[in-house]
């Protein structure tokens, strides 16, 4: 169980929460959700006991499982299986078994009773742990989340950041946590995985606070909702599903947009009556404290007037270029002795519109950062064609300085001659304004990240896009202004995705499936295949 009381979030100077209380016990489903950059990783990471509140407490009782909304980096060179073990402290223990079981057979008289005895009570341990079906518990997670067992066998510096973070959440489930915070999970999920996971939330005994831009997976699972308003740094909380969430907070919008109305409809008679007793001397204090009402009554419904703004994202008229601006021919890649995929031939014609599909670990970022330039691959070469402009959206924000401010991340991929006034004015309509743009690109939020990203590709007049689950962490509305401009860019544009909406506002001509590289034209069959991927 999770305890809240008179919890207060800030985010340096900035309120995103005031003080409010809360509780999440046993067998909750909390849905939290609120616009990008509400507030919501800032308070789950508090809760999780990571950070501070700004003031009141927080009780934990039973154990946390978290899972952070950016992925972690721990000892890269602990194997995949073994950092899921080590939720419950099994990899130690059957370290040591197989250690001693070596020394057993290799050791004889009283070195090899010594390892006996180790052995055995290292045995004992694994049972009190659990034993061997606990092992097998973590590989059937980690299967299910789309790792397999060849996957586990690797160091987690050899995996992708999907892939990563699909490992820490197979931790979390087998570690048996009493309280699940969960930031984001299904970002780097197939479907079969988000189906799976959903069942399993869905029967978990344990409370659970899922933050998610996910309606189907909220829907099937909430049965409380958080909303962390940013415009009022408030905490509604809802005890009902998801559906009757949404028309209770439509009603609740209304009423106080109703009850807004009626303040200021007061503060303007009030004030009007205080110019009119302002005149009489004698009535001067009472003026004054009239005004002072009505001051108050309107900064109490200000926050709420700040309508949900949302990004304002266009594309720019592409650089000319020539017919073919980017071709890869074959290229393969390996890792050790893992192929990824061969003989990848592939030609981005002016304007075209490719998706590349394959399933989990098929090799679809390798591709794309092979085409980026920012990763060689094994055999073949990519050829720039004339005038190629490329602009690279990486997963995981790659391509972002988080050491940098925002503004200065912008301007690394501004044309020489923009001014920094410039940069300022395309940040603005992707919503950073004023001090926003002295940030460091560490302290943005997820949604945040995108935003910037997305904004360094607008300035750079690419006419070639190619695009890494670029909808991931965006809130609906940015989402749909994010897939508003893909539809509507006169470039080429190579995606990879899971999100079909995305893949509809593209309106792919080609298709290129991983890992053989076949290219094919699009057709509607293929859609079945996206959210394989
Ligand atoms: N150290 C800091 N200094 C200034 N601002 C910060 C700092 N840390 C966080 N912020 C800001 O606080 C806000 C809340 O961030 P948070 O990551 O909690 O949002 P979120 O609700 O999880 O958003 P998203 O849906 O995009 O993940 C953001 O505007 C972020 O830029
Ligand atoms: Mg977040």
């Amino acid at each position: 169980m999770l305890v809240a009381r008179e919890v207060e979030v800030r985010a340096g100077a900035r309120l995103l929460l005031a003080p409010s209380s809360f509780q999440v016990s046993a067998g909750d489903k909390v849905g939290l959700v609120g616009r990008n950059g509400a507030g919501k990783t800032t308070l789950t990471k508090i809760l999780a006991g990571e950070a501070l509140p700004a003031a009141g407490q927080i009780t934990r009782s039973g154990q946390i499982g978290y899972l952070p909304q950016d992925p972690r980096t721990g000892d890269l060179g602990t194997l995949a299986k073994d950092r899921i073990l080590s939720a419950r402290g099994l990899d130690s223990v059957l370290g040591r078994l197989g250690r001693y079981s070596m020394e057993m057979a290799a050791e004889t008289g009283e070195a090899q009773d010594a390892a006996m005895r180790s052995y055995a009570q290292a045995e004992a341990e694994l049972a009190a742990a659990g034993g061997y079906a606990a092992e097998s518990e973590a590989a059937r997670i980690a299967a299910n989340l789309g790792l397999p067992d060849r996957v586990l066998g690797q160091p987690l510096r050899t995996l992708s950041g999907g892939q990563r973070r699909r490992v820490e959440l197979a931790r979390i489930l087998f570690s048996g946590a009493d309280n699940l915070l969960l930031d984001e999970p299904t970002n780097h999920l197939d479907a079969d995985s988000i189906v799976w996971l959903r069942d399993y939330l869905k029967a978990y005994p344990g409370g659970v606070i899922l933050i998610s831009h996910d309606v189907g997976l909220l829907e099937a699972i909430v049965t409380k909702v958080f909303h962390l308003d940013a415009n009022r740094a408030e905490l509604d909380q809802y005890a009902m599903d998801w559906k009757r969430y949404l028309l209770q907070r439509e009603t609740d919008e209304k009423r106080r947009k109703r009850e807004r109305l009626n303040a200021e409809r007061k503060a303007e008679q009030l004030l009007a009556q205080a110019d009119k007793m302002r005149a009489k001397a004698t009535k001067a204090v009472a003026a004054q404290n009239m005004a002072k009402r009505a001051q108050k009554l309107l900064a109490s419904v200000e926050g709420e007037r700040a309508s949900d703004r949302v990004a304002k994202i266009r594309f720019p008229t592409p650089a000319p270029c020539g017919k073919v601006p980017l071709r890869g021919e074959e290229l393969s890649k390996s890792y050790g002795s893992l192929e990824v995929f061969t003989d990848v031939n592939l030609a981005i014609d002016k304007g075209s519109r490719v998706v590349i599909l394959g399933l989990n670990g098929a090799g679809k970022t390798t591709l794309l950062r092979i085409l980026a330039g920012m990763e060689p691959s094994d055999t073949g070469e990519v050829q720039p064609g004339h005038g190629l402009r490329l602009g690279y959206y990486a997963q995981e924000h790659a391509t972002l300085d988080v050491s940098r401010s925002v503004l200065e991340n912008m301007m690394t991929a501004a044309p020489e001659d923009m001014t920094p006034t410039d940069a300022r004015k395309i940040l603005g309509s992707f919503l950073f304004t004023g001090d926003d743009v002295d940030k460091p690109a560490r302290v943005l939020s997820g949604g945040e990240k995108t935003r910037l990203a997305l904004a360094m590709l607008v300035v750079s007049a690419a006419n070639v896009l190619l695009l890494d689950e670029p909808t991931n962490n965006l809130d609906p509305a940015s989402r749909a202004e994010v897939l508003a401009a893909i539809h509507s860019f006169a470039g080429a544009i190579v995606l990879v995705t899971h999100d079909e909406g995305a893949v509809e506002a593209l309106e792919p001509d080609r298709v290129v499936l991983l890992p053989d590289g076949e290219e094919d034209l699009w057709s509607p069959d293929y859609a079945d295949l996206i959210s394989l991927a």
